[in-house]
């Protein structure tokens, strides 16, 4: 007879399942010991049914907002984007150390400067095979200066740990690295200005296969104007790098059965980077 679980690992494992569930994966294994024979065996499988947790009301107002909210008025100071553009060439040796620097400790190239808090840079392994490109901070990323430190970072990391990996193997950027006032989509010359360090840092990590999560990122990625759902899951190339977009988590928060598609998307990169997903876990 197995040890009992204790509430919290109980309350872990049912959010963790409920996730698996989402992307179309009921079917589980338990691992037992057979002591007998000195080896692991698998017990019958686990059908594990649970509903989604509902958003908790302020979220949905947040995410609401997000996609609500009317562009802010434009500043009068002229923008010009760096000497960098989406085509430009790498430069030769440069590092994640240097873009930031780069940068700067208070970075006024675009109006996101004005009510920021903290710039988000990115975060993760400088030489990871994959890497996520998303659309820029919330509020808890701008709080933290980290990337996908919120609800959507929570099911993002999620995500990648169902790939069979963890989130310091992989690295995460944004198209902006300033938050947008109320969360709103950054505009045209904001990418502009901010998506060369972006690039930059594409070239300096390398990786195998970028996945652009959401429409924004896969857009200015692609510079396309086409809408994400006729090009997600399928393999584009992108400056000589296998590139795939899929949906943003903070779409998924709103619309769990989308799970199932980005899981499929998830499992074509699996492919690519020769990754299995966790043993135990069956679709
Ligand atoms: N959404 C994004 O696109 N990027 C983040 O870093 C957080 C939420």
């Amino acid at each position: 007879m197995p040890a009992p679980l204790s509430p919290q690992l109980r309350a872990m494992l049912a959010q963790r399942l409920s996730f698996y569930e989402d992307l179309g994966i009921r079917l589980f294994f338990r691992r037992s010991p057979n002591p007998a024979a000195g080896e692991t065996t698998f017990e019958s499988p686990v059908d594990f049914q649970s509903p989604s947790p509902a958003l908790p009301e302020k979220e949905e107002e947040h995410l609401a907002k997000r996609s609500a909210a009317p562009a802010s008025p434009k500043s009068s100071a002229t923008l010009s984007p760096p000497a960098d553009s989406l085509f430009s060439a790498a430069i030769p040796n440069d590092t994640l150390e240097k873009i930031r620097a780069d940068i700067g400790p208070d970075c006024r190239l675009c109006r996101l400067c004005e009510k920021r808090n903290k710039i988000v840079f990115g975060d993760g392994h400088p030489a990871a095979k994959l890497m996520f490109v998303g659309e820029g901070p919330g509020r808890d990323e701008d709080a933290q200066g980290l990337p996908f430190v919120g609800r959507a970072g929570k099911l993002l990391t999620q995500m990648i740990e169902a790939m069979g990996l963890q989130r310091q193997d992989v690295y995460i950027g944004n198209v902006v690295k300033c938050r947008p006032p109320e969360n709103r989509p950054p505009e045209k010359d904001e990418v502009a200005m901010c998506s060369p360090f972006l690039l930059r840092q594409i070239d300096a990590i390398r990786p195998q296969v970028i996945v652009a999560l959401g429409a924004t990122a896969a857009r200015a990625l692609l510079q396309t104007e086409r809408g994400i759902s006729e090009f997600r899951g399928q393999w584009q190339e992108f400056r000589g790098t296998k590139f795939m977009a899929t949906y943003h988590p903070a779409y998924l928060l709103r619309n769990p059965a989308a799970k199932g598609d980005v899981w499929k998307d998830l499992q074509k990169v699996m492919a690519v980077l020769g990754l299995a997903p966790k043993k135990g876990k069956q679709a």
